[in-house]
């Protein structure tokens, strides 16, 4: 099966939104991905519940939030009432993982945990059958446009091999990602590709978007 894309919309033009969605969809994108931070997990501050609900209405693509919140917990409810479909926590939160899982379960959504470049693999280990997704950040989370941290390749490859073993997560990977760390990471086995700036930057989405699902 060909890779998913899942572009992020923080690197798109917000004053165009509505364009910058259908562009999205027409480019033949999997789904959407929405970087929610709040000024404290991440040093930046993007949009809330509102906005992801006046993106759901604007658009069909399957919404992939990334909530990087230092209490997801208090919010998951709001976003998944907003409409998203996947709901991504990170483990380095404050919220007990266990918990916040749960939470996204009862509501009927996929739960994907994310890692930060520098957090291993093992603090996933107790919760590896709970997840839908695992998200990998190829960058410190906070901002779209970063160079792709190289040492996290060693951990994606580590993913592919635990997935073989028939876990059901689909596996992520997010930041900095341009055509030839995407083209390394399809070789790999990773199913979903988050790009920011690589997509909204292109002139011709659609053609990106073809290319890399047909490697
Ligand atoms: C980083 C975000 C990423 C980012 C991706 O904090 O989680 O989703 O926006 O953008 P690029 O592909 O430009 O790194
Ligand atoms: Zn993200």
């Amino acid at each position: 099966m060909s890779v998913k894309i899942s572009p992020s919309i923080i690197a798109g033009d917000f004053a165009k939104l509505k364009e910058e969605l259908k562009s999205t969809e027409e480019a033949g994108a999997d789904m959407l991905h929405l970087d929610v931070m709040d000024g404290v997990f991440v040093p930046n501050i993007t949009f809330g519940p509102l906005v992801v609900d006046a993106i759901n209405r604007l658009t069909d693509l399957p919404l992939d939030t990334h909530l990087m919140l230092i209490e997801p917990h208090k919010y998951v409810e709001r976003f998944a009432e907003a409409g998203s479909d996947i709901i991504t926590f990170h483990i380095e939160s404050r919220s007990k993982a266990r918990i916040v899982i749960k939470m996204i379960k009862d509501l009927g959504k996929k739960v994907g945990v994310s890692l930060n470049p520098s957090t291993p693999i093992r603090v996933l280990y107790p919760y590896m059958e709970e997840f839908d997704l695992i998200l990998v950040m190829g960058v410190n989370p906070g901002f779209y446009g970063q160079k792709f941290i190289p040492s996290v390749i060693p951990k994606i490859e580590k993913l592919v091999e635990i997935k073989s073993k028939g876990l059901k997560f689909e596996l992520s990977v997010d930041g900095g990602v341009n055509e030839e760390i995407a083209k390394r990471l399809i070789e790999m086995g990773v199913d979903i590709i988050v790009t920011g700036k690589y997509f909204y930057s292109s002139k011709d989405r659609k053609s990106l978007v073809s290319h890399l699902k047909n490697q």
